[in-house]
C-alpha cells in the first residue's frame, strides 16, 4: 500500500452527529484573486509590493473550517483550546466541529464546511485512509485544505496545502532509544504495548518507530500489543487484560499519556508499583502525564506539542494570499525524565 510520506525525512454545521463550536463573526475573507491582483497593480506600479502584500493578508478576515477528532485525550483538549485562542487572537472566524473519533462526522464535516463556502477548511484525520473524495470535493470547489496534527496517506499531495505537525516515528523512535540505553545489559525486558487508535497515523507510526529503535536488542520483546483508543479508559481495560495474561511484564509502552495513566491505574489495582516494579514510558507530555512522571510513576516522556494554533492560522494566511508554503511543516519536540519533568511542571502551558 502506498505511504503519504517518507518516514524520516517528513519534513458545519451541527448536522448529523457533529458537534459545533462557532467563534465571534468576523467579516468576510476577500477573494484570493482580489489580492493577487492588488499584488499585481502594486508591483505595476513599482510600490513595495512585498510588504503592501502581506499587510493585505493580514487583514483579510477568514472563515475556516475546522474538523477536530473529537476529545480523547488531555492532549487533544489542549490541541483544540489553542486552535480556538490562535483564531481568535488572528481575527479568524473558527467553525469547528468534534468528529467524536469517527471518520464519518468528520467526512460530513468537512463536507458542510464545502457547502457554506468558508474559505479554508483544516482537520486533524481520524485515520489515514479514506479521504481522497472529500478532498476532491474541496479542490474541486476550489477551497484550500490544511492538514494539521496528523497525516493522511494519499498518493494525491495536490488534495492538500500543507501538513503541519509532529513527526510520530521519530517520537516512537526515542522511545525505544530511551529504553535500549535504560535497559543496558539487563536480561529479557518484556514490553507491552498500549496502541493509539487503529488506523491512525501517531498508531502507526509510533508502533514503527519504536520497533525500529529496538530491533538491534532482541532481549527486548514486545510480548503483547493491543489498542487503548488514545483513552485513559481504553489504556486502563486493555492494561487489567495484559497483566492477567502476562505475569512478567517489565515496561509499558503507551502511545500516549492517557493510556499511560490508565495503566498506572490497572497497575496499582494489581498490586504492584508503576515506575517501579512495571517502568512507563509514553507519549505528549501533558499536565497530567508530567505529573505522573515528576511523581515517578512515569519512568520517561517524549514530548508531542498540540500547541499548533499559530502556526495554523499563518500558514492558512499564507495559503490565502496565494504564498509558497512548505509542504511539510515539523513541529519541535523535547522528551522529559523524571527530573526534567520536575523543572518543567511550574512553567508548563498545557
Ligand atoms: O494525534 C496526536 C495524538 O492524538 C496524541 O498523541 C494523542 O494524545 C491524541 O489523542
Amino acid at each position: 500500500m502506498p505511504r503519504r510520506q517518507p518516514r524520516f525525512d517528513r519534513m458545519g454545521d451541527a448536522n448529523d452527529g457533529v458537534t459545533q463550536m462557532e467563534a465571534p463573526v468576523f467579516k468576510k475573507f476577500l477573494p484570493v484573486a482580489a489580492s493577487i491582483a492588488l499584488v499585481a497593480s502594486l508591483t505595476a506600479c513599482g510600490s513595495d509590493s512585498g510588504s503592501q502584500a502581506s499587510a493585505a493578508a493580514g487583514n483579510d478576515e477568514i472563515v475556516m473550517g475546522f474538523a477536530q477528532v473529537g476529545a480523547e485525550s488531555g492532549w487533544r483538549t489542549a490541541n483544540t483550546k489553542s486552535i480556538q485562542e490562535s483564531a481568535k487572537a488572528a481575527g479568524v472566524t473558527l467553525k469547528f466541529s468534534d468528529a467524536q473519533q469517527k471518520q464519518e462526522n468528520q467526512i460530513k464535516a468537512i463536507r458542510s464546511y464545502i457547502q457554506q463556502k468558508v474559505d479554508v477548511i483544516a482537520f486533524s484525520p481520524v485515520v489515514e485512509t479514506g479521504w481522497d473524495t472529500i478532498l476532491l470535493e474541496a479542490k474541486r470547489a476550489k477551497i484550500p485544505v490544511i492538514l494539521t496534527d496528523r497525516a493522511v496517506d494519499s498518493e494525491d499531495k495536490t488534495l492538500y496545502k500543507t501538513f503541519l505537525g509532529s513527526d510520530f516515528v521519530l517520537e516512537g523512535k526515542k522511545a525505544g532509544e530511551w529504553l535500549v540505553k535504560d535497559s543496558g545489559s539487563a536480561g529479557a525486558v518484556n514490553v507491552v504495548e498500549l496502541q493509539g487508535t487503529t488506523g491512525a497515523a501517531p498508531a502507526i507510526d509510533r508502533k514503527e518507530g519504536f520497533a525500529e529503535a529496538i530491533k538491534a536488542n532482541p532481549q527486548i520483546k514486545v510480548i503483547a500489543s493491543q489498542t487503548g483508543d488514545f483513552t485513559r479508559s481504553g489504556g486502563k481495560q486493555v492494561m487489567e487484560a495484559f497483566l492477567k495474561s502476562n505475569p512478567d511484564i517489565d515496561v509499558v509502552y503507551a502511545h500516549n499519556d492517557d493510556m499511560g495513566l490508565g495503566a498506572i491505574e490497572a497497575i496499582e489495582a494489581a498490586g504492584k508499583v508503576p515506575g517501579k516494579d512495571i517502568k512507563i514510558i509514553t507519549i505528549d507530555a501533558v499536565k497530567d502525564g508530567m505529573q505522573a512522571l515528576a511523581d515517578g510513576k512515569i519512568n520517561y516522556i517524549v514530548e508531542c506539542s498540540p500547541l499548533l494554533g499559530d502556526q495554523l492560522m499563518d500558514l492558512s494566511k499564507k495559503v490565502l494570499a496565494g504564498e509558497t508554503v512548505p509542504e511539510r511543516v515539523v513541529t519541535e519536540e523535547s522528551a522529559f525524565d523524571q527530573a526534567q519533568a520536575k523543572a518543567a511542571l511550574p512553567t508548563r502551558k498545557y
